[in-house]
């Protein structure tokens, strides 16, 4: 039995509290800790009279300080940090790791806070550092980054001799009746979806306007879905581990009405990071929108419809093309129903779990610091099906991906 430190109390780090409390035979002991520890008690009282047994524990963190962090490490002497909070936290944790010497598990890259920029050049830093200290940090193991690495993993290992085209579609079918939320984080989903779009392309990134590039992709029980191209962080790690991808892009579906308030929300300057002085007072207009608008684990009760993430690879198999889809349809209201939030939150948290189960039982296991796709993807996909996220999967088929 292994002990584990969620940090973290968000709609995420709700998830793996619940998926890691549903697993006692491995997560034998629970710190769930974050900014806020009144949301760290509710969540771990709605566990407590869900499933009963060792109570979680909770604690104050602001893991900003790596000092508080390994204050914390020493203290409860976890195996492993699962980190769910913000990506601006993931040095500040992988630094009281290494001084600590636990694993390290994260689902975003890093984004500096005055930057909004995400790459994996500052984790991957960490490699030597954690090598020496003979521990293992796992990057991106959520659903995108996380499954979409470890689908293509699997297509490779599988049914490939090269893939030489990816691309990861990403569709929120869902409708949680608000005129405006994000599915995560609002501060860290804006930075995302406003950047200027990329991919890779015959050895090279393209870049783009924002949303300039887009199609109507059909997703499985859902039917067509505008999908834009935007730049999505596992595109760097892949195309680095797959090296034979000639091209590799990532879609994403957004409404009219979404477009339509992200717009208005750019052009009245609330989306900008730079600081203003107000009342005396410094605020960040994104920090300050995100306070107004609704917390993403609000949005659960009402929420209906489906998420469809997936895969659609080409390439080369005993010297005849084929294609291959692999992917994921996960229901707001069962989600909700199991653990109180949206799907969004629960296609990060269960696959949390699963890389943390994964790690604590040796399956996957290294000194350094390792994105998804390096490991054997066999074992985890073994579990999405047994932990809420069954897969689904299509040969030979159109894949609409011109
Ligand atoms: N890979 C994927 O598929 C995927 C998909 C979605 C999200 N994500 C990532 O998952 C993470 C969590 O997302 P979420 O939607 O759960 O966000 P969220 O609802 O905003 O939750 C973030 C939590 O982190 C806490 N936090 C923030 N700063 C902290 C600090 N300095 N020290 C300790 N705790 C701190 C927050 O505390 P307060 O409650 O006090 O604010 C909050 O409880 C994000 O990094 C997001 O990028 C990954």
């Amino acid at each position: 039995m292994s002990k584990v430190l969620i940090i973290g109390a968000g709609g995420v780090g709700r998830v793996v509290a619940y998926k890691c409390a549903q697993h006692r035979d491995v997560f034998g002991d629970i710190m769930l800790a974050s900014r806020t520890k009144k949301k760290c008690d509710a969540i771990a009282d709605a566990i407590y009279r869900k499933y009963g047994g060792r109570k979680i524990k909770t604690a104050r963190l602001d893991a900003d300080y790596p000092e508080q962090t390994i204050a914390l490490i020493q203290k409860f002497k976890p195996d492993l940090v699962i980190n769910v909070a913000l990506p601006y936290q993931d040095l500040p944790i992988m630094d009281a790791c290494l001084e600590t010497g636990v694993h390290y598990l994260d689902t975003a890259n890093y984004e500096p806070k005055d930057v909004a920029k995400f790459e994996y050049s500052w984790q991957w830093a960490y490699r030597e550092r954690y090598q020496q200290k003979g521990i293992m940090a796992l990057l991106g193991c959520g659903f995108d980054p996380g499954v979409t690495g470890i689908f293509t993993a699997y297509a490779a290992k599988h049914y490939f001799d090269e893939i030489h085209y990816l691309d990861i579609v990403d569709a929120n079918a869902g409708s949680h009746g608000k005129a405006f939320a994000t599915n995560f984080n609002p501060e860290i989903n804006i930075r995302e979806v406003t950047q200027r779009g990329k991919y890779w392309e015959n050895g090279q990134w393209v870049e783009t306007e924002p949303h300039a590039i887009w199609k109507d992709i059909n997703y499985p029980e859902i039917g067509p879905r505008r999908s834009y191209l935007i730049y999505h962080e596992e595109l760097e790690s892949l195309v680095k581990n797959f090296p034979t991808l000639k091209r590799a892009r990532f879609w994403m579906t957004f409404s009219e009405q979404y477009l339509t308030h992200l717009r208005v929300i750019q052009n009245i300057g609330m989306a900008s990071i730079e600081p203003i002085r107000y009342k005396g007072v410094d605020i960040v207009p994104l920090q300050f929108l995100k306070a107004v608008l609704p917390p993403p684990e609000s949005l659960g009760e009402n929420y209906t419809g489906f998420t469809s993430i997936g895969c659609r690879i080409r390439g080369i198999k005993d010297g005849r093309e084929r294609t291959y889809y692999v992917w994921n349809n996960c229901s707001h209201q069962a989600a909700y129903e199991e653990t109180g939030t949206q799907a969004v939150s629960y296609t990060t948290g269960v696959p949390a779990m699963i890389g943390a189960r994964l790690m604590l039982q040796g399956i996957w296991s290294g000194k350094g610091v390792f994105n998804v796709e390096e490991f054997d993807p066999d074992p985890f996909m073994e579990r999405l099906n047994l932990d809420g996220l069954p897969w689904h999967e299509q040969f030979d088929i159109d894949l609409e991906m011109d």
